[in-house]
C-alpha cells in the first residue's frame, strides 16, 4: 500500500528555500517552508529518499498530531489520542525529546514526562504491559515540538541527525557542520565548470560536500542507522532498490576540488576524510599558507577563515584576506562565512551578496565578493 504521510525536515536558519528546493527534486508533495523547516507529504519511497538524499536536512519528522495545548492536563489527554499500539509495541523501546519555545510550558524533560505518561498508559490499559524506555537507541524516537499553544507530536525517522554522514571520523578545530557546508554551496550555485578551492579546508568539509554534489553522490547513502529501519512497516527491499537507483545516479566529475591548509595536522586529517567519503580521486589536499598565495584566474574560492571563539586570530588577518583576493585571485569569486561580523568588513571588497545564517550559535554572515580583472577594476569598498 502506498500510504501518503505528512513530515517535517528540519534544517538550519537560513537554509529552508535550498531544502524545499531539494524536496521538489526527490518527489515529495504540498511542501511548504516553515521556521527552520520545510513541511512535506510523501510515500515510503519519498521518506526513504529525503533520509538518504536530503544534503540540507537535519532529521525528518513523521507528524502524527498537531493541536493547541496550554498545559499539561491537556498535553496528556492529546497525546492519549494517539493509538500507540498501531505505531509500535510493548516489545519495541521508544524516548521522547522535546523543543519547547512556550510561555505556558517551561521544562523539557517534564513534558517529555508528560507524553511519556501518556504512551506508556494507554499500554498499560489496552496490553496490561509497557514498552521499556531507551535513551540511547530507541526504536522509536518520539519527537514533541511546542511553540507556545501550538504543539506536535511527531516520530524522527532519521534517528541521529543527518549531518552525521559517517566521513568525518576525524576533524581539525572548529569544523563546519556537513548541513551548513552543503547548504552554502548549493546557496552560492556553484556551477561546477571553474575550479573549487577551499584554501583553509580545516577538517575538509567544503571540499567532501562539493565532491559530493559534483558527482550527484547521495550524502547518506552510505549510512548504516535510520531511525525508519527500526519501524516495524519498514521495507527492506524498497530501500536496496532505492540505494541502488541512487547510486546509479552518480555522475563522473572530470574537474579537480582543491584544498589546503597551513597546518600540517588539518592536510593529513582532510585527506583521510576525503579517503573515508570515497571521493579522494577527484579531492587535492596541499598544505599552503593562503597569505602567499601564487596569482591564480578565474577560480571559486570558499572558506570559514578563523574565527575569534575557536581560534585565534591576528588584528589584520582580515584586511589582509582582502588584499591576497584583489591581487592574487582575479577573475574569480570567493564566498566566506565567518560569525566576525565586524572583521569581515575589513575585507575591503564590496560584496555582491550577504545571507545570515548560523553556525551552531554563532550569528553568521555568508558573503560574496567578485573579483575583476586587474586591481584598478576590483570593486573596493571605499568607491
Ligand atoms: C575555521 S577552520 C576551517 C574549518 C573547515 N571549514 C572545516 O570544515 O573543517 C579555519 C582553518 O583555517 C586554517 N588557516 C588559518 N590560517 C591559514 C592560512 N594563512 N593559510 C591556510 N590555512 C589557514 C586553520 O588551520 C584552520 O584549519
Amino acid at each position: 500500500m502506498n500510504e501518503i504521510n505528512n513530515y517535517t525536515a528540519t534544517t538550519l536558519y537560513g537554509l529552508e528555500k535550498v531544502l524545499y528546493d531539494e524536496l521538489t527534486q526527490i518527489g515529495a508533495s504540498s511542501i511548504e517552508i516553515g521556521n527552520r523547516c520545510v513541511y512535506f507529504s510523501g510515500d515510503k519511497t519519498v521518506l526513504y529518499k529525503s533520509n538518504m538524499n536530503l544534503r540540507t536536512a537535519l532529521k525528518v519528522l513523521k507528524t502524527e498530531r498537531v493541536f493547541n495545548a496550554n498545559n499539561e492536563k491537556i498535553l496528556y489527554h492529546q497525546a492519549s489520542k494517539i493509538k500507540w499500539d498501531n505505531i509500535f509495541n510493548v516489545h519495541n523501546t521508544f524516548s521522547v525529546s522535546s523543543t519547547v519555545n512556550s510561555k505556558f510550558f517551561n521544562h523539557n524533560k517534564y513534558t517529555s514526562l508528560v507524553v511519556k505518561d501518556a504512551i506508556v498508559d494507554q499500554f498499560k490499559k489496552f496490553h496490561n504491559n509497557r514498552p521499556s524506555v531507551d535513551i540511547k537507541s530507541p526504536d522509536y524516537n518520539i519527537n514533541l515540538h511546542i511553540t507556545n499553544k501550538q504543539c506536535s507530536i511527531s516520530i524522527n525517522s532519521s534517528g541521529q541527525s543527518l549531518h552525521k554522514r559517517g566521513y568525518r571520523l576525524n576533524q581539525f578545530k572548529a569544523p563546519i557542520n556537513e548541513v551548513l557546508a552543503a547548504g552554502i554551496i548549493l546557496l552560492s550555485g556553484w556551477d561546477k565548470k571553474v575550479s573549487f578551492i577551499d584554501p583553509m579546508c580545516g577538517s575538509g568539509t567544503f571540499l567532501i560536500e562539493a565532491a559530493m554534489i559534483a558527482t550527484n553522490k547521495a550524502p547518506n547513502l552510505k549510512r548504516k542507522s535510520f531511525g525508519f529501519k527500526k519501524w516495524k512497516n519498514f521495507d527492506i527491499s524498497l530501500y536496496e532498490k532505492i540505494k541502488q537507483d541512487l547510486k546509479k545516479e552518480e555522475k563522473q566529475y572530470d574537474k579537480n576540488i582543491y584544498g589546503f591548509d597551513i597546518a600540517a595536522s588539518s592536510v593529513a586529517i582532510s585527506r583521510n576524510n576525503c579517503q573515508n567519503s570515497g571521493l579522494e580521486k577527484i579531492i587535492k589536499v596541499d598544505g599552503a599558507n593562503f597569505f602567499k598565495s601564487q596569482n591564480h584566474n578565474n577560480c571559486f574560492l570558499m572558506f570559514n577563515p578563523p574565527y575569534g571563539r575557536r581560534i585565534s586570530y591576528r588584528p589584520d588577518y582580515y584586511k589582509e584576506i582582502g588584499d591576497v583576493l584583489k591581487h592574487n585571485y582575479q577573475n574569480s569569486t570567493a564566498w566566506i562565512i565567518s560569525s566576525e561580523i565586524n572583521e569581515l568588513k575589513k575585507i575591503g571588497l564590496r560584496p555582491s551578496r550577504k545571507i545570515k545564517l548560523f553556525n551552531g550559535q554563532l550569528e553568521c554572515r555568508l558573503i560574496k565578493f567578485d573579483m575583476y580583472p586587474g586591481s584598478s577594476s576590483s570593486k573596493l569598498l571605499s568607491e
